[in-house]
Parts: C-alpha cells; structure tokens; sequence
C-alpha cells in the first residue's frame, strides 16, 4: 500500500504546469465509441480513471494504446462489438457509464452492469435513462444491469429535472445520430460539457449551444474519426491555488483557463488571497491574513463542489467561522472526520460545515476518502505543524497527475512511500 508522506510547513515558491481535464478525457474517450474509426486524444492525463475507461472499450473490442511518454491515446473503435463489457471495470468508476449513451447510438441498444453508489453519494442514474427513454429506448434494469433497446432513436425535448453533468454527456453522445432534433433543456454548462461538444463536432455531429442550459443536437446519419486536446483541469487548477493560500505562500499557475476558474477566483479573493491572472497563468498569493467566508457548491458556473474539501481544509486554518455547504453530493464531508484528527474544529450540520478556523493543524494519519478529499489532505498537511500521512492514496491516483511530484517541485516536503 502507498501512502503520501508531508512534513509541513515548507513554504511554496515557483510554478506548476496544470494537466488536462479528467472529467473531459473520460467523456471523450466513451465519445470515441461513436466514430467506428480512429481517433487520437492528445495531452491526456495519465491517470487511474483513463486506463480504466480505456481498458473498459478494450473490452469490447476497441483498439486502444496509450502513449505515456506522449501523453497520447489513439483508440480504434471499427471492431467494437455489441458484447459485455467487463463487469468488474464498470463498477470500479461512475463514468464508466458514459459509454452507454455512444452504444445506444452506435448498436441501437446496449447492456451494462449498474455502475452503484460511491463514498460521495448514491449518485443514482435515473436521469441518464429518462433521457435513452425519451429518445425512443426501451430501458429495463433487471438483476443489476441496465438494458436499452431501440429499432431507431428519434430525437426529442428533454427537460433534466438537474443540469447532471453525466446525464447532459450520456444524452448527448445517445442523441447525435437520432433522427432529428434533440434538445437537452436544464443541461449542465460545464465546460467539460462543450469540450465534449466540441469533439463530437470534429466528428461530424451537430451541436449547438453546449456550455449553455439549453443544447440542441440535429441528428447526423454518422460520424468519422478525429483528435482531440482536451482543456485544462479547473479542479486541479484549483487545488494548487488552495496550496498557494493555505501555506501562504506565491506561485505561477500555468495552463489554466481563468474563465472556468472565476467561480473559485471569486471565493479566495473574497477570503483575502491575492489573484492575477496573465495569459493562461495565475499567480496566487496567500501570504495575507485570509477572512472566513461562506461557499455553497452549486451546478457550473456556481462553485464547483469538486473544490469543496479543498476550501474546506484551507478555511479550518482561518481564523473566525466560515460555513461551506455542500448542495450536489448528499455524502461528500467525509474529509471533516480526518481533518479533524488533524485539530481542525468542524461540525456537520445538515448539508453545512461550520468551521471554527484554529491556530495551527497538526499531523497525523488520515486516510482519503475519495479523490477530492484525498487532495484536501494533502493541502491540510502541507500547513500542518509535523508529519502527516495520507493513506489509501489509490483515490488521489484517480484524478491527480504526479501530484506529490508537482508538489515537491514547488517546494513542498512531500513523499510518496511504496510499502
Ligand atoms: N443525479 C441524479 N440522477 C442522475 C444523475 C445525477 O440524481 O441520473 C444527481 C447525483 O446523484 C448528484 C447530482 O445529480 O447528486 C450531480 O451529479 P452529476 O450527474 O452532475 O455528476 P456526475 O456526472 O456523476 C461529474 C463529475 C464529478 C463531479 C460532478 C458534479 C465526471 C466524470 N465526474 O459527475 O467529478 O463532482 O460531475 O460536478 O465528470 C470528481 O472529479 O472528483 C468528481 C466526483
């Protein structure tokens, strides 16, 4: 078992180069399904979640190789057939749900194992199917598995009762070839949504208004092979900017979109951290006295609840009490147990944190929960007086590329411990 080792207390100096988006790769990648040809993802991501979903269209045949030096994956998707995707892969990631929306498209039909809850939430998938179901599907979930069927998907009004980041990509990708029109009202506006759109686009689909809540899809008859760069991760981006602030310190952000970052540039100028954006860096400055705040995690473009254990574990060590609630995920304070072994003085009520923020956090084990809190912390041990180790890493590993490297490299006492 690995875990991350942090000394706290080092400050941070210098820059780091932000990594592509996961939660867009992940999409673009069950998007490739749709060509029946190649398809080339440049700057990819190395992580745990890309070599799951890839392994996943391996197993149904997809030509996939991953070029690690590269950072390149070319998946060849002609031999995919309708057949049972490894069980066991499916219900090891969410997004492994995402391939189901292109198969429909694709084979007029498709069977997968429910993907089931996670640490987050229960994260249920009625949605995703509402929308196969208003196309024209047949959806049936029997015995553990979801089952679609349709002679010919047709294009319709769907109306998402919540902008669903996954179901808006699901319907999305089910829709492209449908006869007709489609459009997904109440959509989620992420930017990974349009970074999908986009992609799609290159293959020949028709799609406007992605990014925005309503999005109008003009079915194609099919669509072709493409590349594909996806944009920069707003989530990492973010948790570096929480690093600079919490160990007070300045650095240079580079590679990062400062209009998907507005949401979290607005929170931490509010608390007191000193922001500038040039060009495509940032520069974070947190060596101020920072003021507690109060954050609510809403839907794109409100404050993104996969920052919410980050601005969590920076606020425990701001003097005064901040409240963070959490709108998206019913389950998503698990780090405050951990934080708290920390010294951090947090109560859960309801969907709310209350934080009183402390002196000083000190060091100890504690285990992440799921990815997000996982970086948390990390960032909390960064500050922490003493040694601090996290353990059950494989979550960080998920969503995180090199984070201890890019960490160390901007000062951080930081180490990675294979045991
Ligand atoms: N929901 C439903 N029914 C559905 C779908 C969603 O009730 O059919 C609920 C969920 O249970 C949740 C809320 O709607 O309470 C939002 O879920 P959403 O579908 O928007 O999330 P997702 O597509 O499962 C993506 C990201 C998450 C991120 C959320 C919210 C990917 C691969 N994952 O998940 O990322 O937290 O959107 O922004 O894109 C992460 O990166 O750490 C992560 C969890």
């Amino acid at each position: 078992m690995s875990k991350i080792v942090i000394k706290g207390g080092s400050n941070l100096h210098g820059e780091v180069n932000i990594s592509a988006a996961k939660n867009s790769v992940l999409p673009i990648i069950a998007a490739s399904i749709l060509s029946g040809d190649k398809c080339i993802i440049d700057n990819v991501p190395m992580l745990e979640d890309v070599f799951v979903i890839s392994n996943i269209l391996k197993s149904i045949s997809a030509d996939v190789t991953i070029d690690k030096k590269l950072n390149k994956i070319i998946i060849d998707t002609s031999n995919i057939s309708y057949c049972d995707p490894c069980s066991e892969l499916v219900k090891k990631m969410r997004a492994s749900f995402l391939i189901m929306g292109p198969m429909i498209s694709r084979f007029g039909g498709f069977k997968l194992c429910l993907p089931g809850g996670c640490n987050i939430g229960t994260r249920p998938i009625d949605l995703h199917l509402k929308g196969f179901a208003a196309l024209g599907a047949k959806v049936n979930v029997e015995h553990g598995f979801v089952e679609a069927k349709a002679k010919k998907l047709i294009g319709n009004k769907i109306y998402l009762d919540f902008p669903s980041v996954g179901a808006t990509e699901n319907i999305m990708m089910a829709a492209v070839t449908a006869e007709g029109e489609t459009i997904i009202e109440n959509a989620a506006e992420e930017p990974e949504i349009k970074d999908l759109a986009d992609f799609l686009n290159s293959m020949g689909a028709n799609i406007t208004g992605a990014g925005s809540r309503a999005i109008h899809i003009k079915g194609v008859k099919n669509l072709k092979g493409s590349s594909h760069s996806p944009i920069c991760d707003r989530i990492e981006s973010g948790t570096f900017m929480v690093a600079a602030a919490i160990t007070k310190s300045k650095i240079r952000i580079n590679g990062i979109n400062e209009e998907y970052l507005k949401p979290i540039i607005a929170k931490l100028t509010e608390a007191g951290v000193y922001i500038r954006c040039e060009g495509n860096s940032l520069i974070v400055d947190g060596n101020r006295e920072l003021n507690p705040i109060d954050i609510k995690t809403m839907p794109y473009p409100g404050f993104p609840t996969d920052m919410q254990s980050q601005v969590t574990g920076l606020l425990s060590t701001v003097k005064g009490t901040s409240i963070v609630t959490e709108t998206i995920f019913e389950n998503r304070f698990m780090h405050v147990m951990e934080m708290k072994r920390m010294g951090a003085n947090i109560k859960i009520d309801g969907r709310s944190a209350v934080i009183e923020g402390v002196d000083k956090l000190t060091g100890a084990e504690v285990k992440a929960t799921d990815l997000r809190a996982g970086a948390a912390l990390i960032l909390c041990g960064l500050a922490a007086e003493g040694k601090t180790e996290v353990i059950d890493i494989y979550h960080i590993d998920r969503g995180y590329v090199d984070i201890e490297k890019k960490l160390k490299l901007l000062g951080a006492d930081i180490e990675r411990v294979n045991e």
